[in-house]
């Protein structure tokens, strides 16, 4: 009700020209606002979102963001490819949420100026454009058959396996793999063999290959150059959910203890040490420590790593990495200080401080994040912008971590006991 009353209280809405009717003034449906915001929570608690990359695509044309932008060239072209843009290279979900606030004003006016509607985009379907930012960011591109070759090379691959009968053949052609675009498909493949190709490493006085950055995604570069083949399979996007299932039933997690767990681990704790970003990076970083993977199962009884399905696998890397991508702590103090510089308090109280102009940030408590903050940009930003410009207040730009800051300040519990 105090929310209501407070925003009641807020002057006719200034609306950017030509794009009042998105937003319809005044009256705001509180309702389903907090129903979207409940939704929005619990994804937050969750560490993880709902959001599903290939929904997301469907709504990257739906919203008309494709009207502008390319994904891997499949789109506009007047503003930057979201597959090619480095920018996201490594940004984490608060980040992301950053970058987009940053560019908002820009994208209304390019929107503005090519007719485009803003549509509204709900938390939910924020989660599915996050998937699909997400994905196309730890996606592969293509590798490099060149690289491969030399990759194949230095790690003594061809020592043990030939492409189309070219080499000796201690272990399987690997050219009747070619039909697997994926890398994950092969660090899979790799993954099930490795008791067996350990073995023979051994008898052959081969070290273990330790493949570095891009290697896989080259190495299949270079097969697919050397031995094409019609038939192409492709994995489906992995699953963070059905991967956070996997890690634990599939022993991954006895190893490897989630850090609010008690106890020594075997295995490093993941969410500790940095992974590589992409897919076929943590593939092969799994591939990697095999060998001492193996041990510790034999160590524990067991004859052999657990064997896991090639879809399995991208279902575990992608939650890995999305996981981490989740885990952009923000630090409280320093989102206090944003709350303050960037003048959200003009406008917004915690408690009783701040001005009246929007709504309280109180029931954001424990609801903030990136997803949302996404959400609210795109909902309720063409509003801000005319109050903001009414007041002359630069609309706010987020650097680094600040946005996570600003999340983990509105989120945390204890506020109202400090001060
Ligand atoms: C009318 C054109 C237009 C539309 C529609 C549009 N954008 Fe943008 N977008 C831009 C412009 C312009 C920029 C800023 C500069 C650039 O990236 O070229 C930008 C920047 C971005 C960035 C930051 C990119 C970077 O490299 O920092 C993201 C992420 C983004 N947009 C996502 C979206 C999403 C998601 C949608 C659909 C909901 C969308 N955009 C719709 C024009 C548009
Ligand atoms: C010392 C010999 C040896 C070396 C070196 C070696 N492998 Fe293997 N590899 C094998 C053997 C033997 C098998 C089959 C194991 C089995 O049948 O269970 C195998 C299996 C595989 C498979 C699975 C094939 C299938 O039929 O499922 C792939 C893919 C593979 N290796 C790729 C590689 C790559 C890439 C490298 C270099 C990084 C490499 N191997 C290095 C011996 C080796
Ligand atoms: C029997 C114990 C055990 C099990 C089961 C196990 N791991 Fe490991 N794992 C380890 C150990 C030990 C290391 C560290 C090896 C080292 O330090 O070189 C490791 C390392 C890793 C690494 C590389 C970490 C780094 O330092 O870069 C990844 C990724 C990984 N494991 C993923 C998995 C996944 C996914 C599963 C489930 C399919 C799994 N592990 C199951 C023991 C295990
Ligand atoms: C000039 C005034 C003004 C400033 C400055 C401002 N906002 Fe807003 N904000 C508003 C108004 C007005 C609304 C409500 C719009 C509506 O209901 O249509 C709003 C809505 C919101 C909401 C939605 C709240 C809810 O309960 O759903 C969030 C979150 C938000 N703003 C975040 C911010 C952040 C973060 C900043 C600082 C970076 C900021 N705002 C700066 C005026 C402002």
């Amino acid at each position: 009700m105090r929310l209501r009353s407070a925003v009641a209280a807020v002057a006719v809405a200034v609306l950017l020209p030509g794009l009042g009717t998105a937003f319809a003034e005044g009256e705001v449906d509180y309702s389903a606002r907090e129903r979207e915001l409940g939704r929005a929570a619990m994804d937050a608690k969750r560490m993880t979102f709902t959001g599903d990359a290939e929904r997301g695509w469907g709504l990257f044309r739906e919203k008309g963001c494709i009207r502008c932008h390319a994904v891997w060239g499949q789109g506009g072209d007047s503003a930057s490819d979201l597959g090619r843009t480095r920018t996201l290279g490594h940004v984490a979900a608060g980040q992301l949420a950053g970058i987009m606030w940053n560019h908002v004003p820009r994208m209304w006016e390019r929107m503005e100026e090519g007719g485009i509607e803003l549509t509204p985009i709900s938390p939910e379907e924020m989660s599915h454009l996050f998937a699909l930012l997400l994905f196309i960011r730890y996606a592969d591109e293509p590798g490099d058959p060149i690289e491969g070759q030399r990759a194949l090379e230095r790690h003594g691959c061809d020592h043990c396996h030939s492409i189309n009968d070219n080499g000796e053949t201690v272990g399987p052609d690997l050219a009747k793999w070619s039909r697997f675009v994926n890398p994950v498909v092969w660090a899979q493949k790799m993954w099930s063999h490795a008791a067996d190709m350990q073995e023979t490493m051994e008898e052959e006085g081969i070290a273990w290959p330790r493949l570095e950055g891009d290697d896989l995604n080259n190495i299949v570069a270079f097969v697919r150059s050397r031995a094409f083949s019609e038939k192409k399979e492709y994995l489906a996007p992995g699953s963070i959910a059905r991967g956070k299932k996997l890690f634990s039933s599939r022993s991954c997690a006895t190893c490897h203890i989630d850090s609010d767990e008690e106890g020594n681990s075997v295995g490093p704790n993941l969410e500790e040490i940095e992974l590589p970003s992409t897919l076929s990076g943590v593939a092969a970083q799994m591939w990697n420590h095999a060998p001492e993977m193996l041990e510790e199962a034999r160590a524990g009884g067991e004859a052999d790593t657990e064997k896991l399905e090639a879809q399995e696998m991208a279902d575990i890397i992608t939650f890995l990495t999305a996981r981490r991508y989740f885990l952009s702590e923000g630090d409280p103090e320093a989102g206090q200080k944003v709350f303050f510089v960037k003048q959200c308090v003009v406008c917004h109280a915690i408690d009783e401080q701040g001005g009246r102009v929007g709504p309280r940030f109180n029931p954001l408590r424990g609801n903030a994040s990136p997803v949302l903050m996404a959400h609210v940009m795109w909902r309720f930003g063409p509003r801000m912008l005319g109050e903001m410009a009414d007041r002359g207040i630069p609309w706010p730009h987020f650097e680094g971590s600040e946005m996570a800051d600003l999340i983990a300040f509105l989120n945390e519990e204890t506020r109202s006991e400090k001060d």
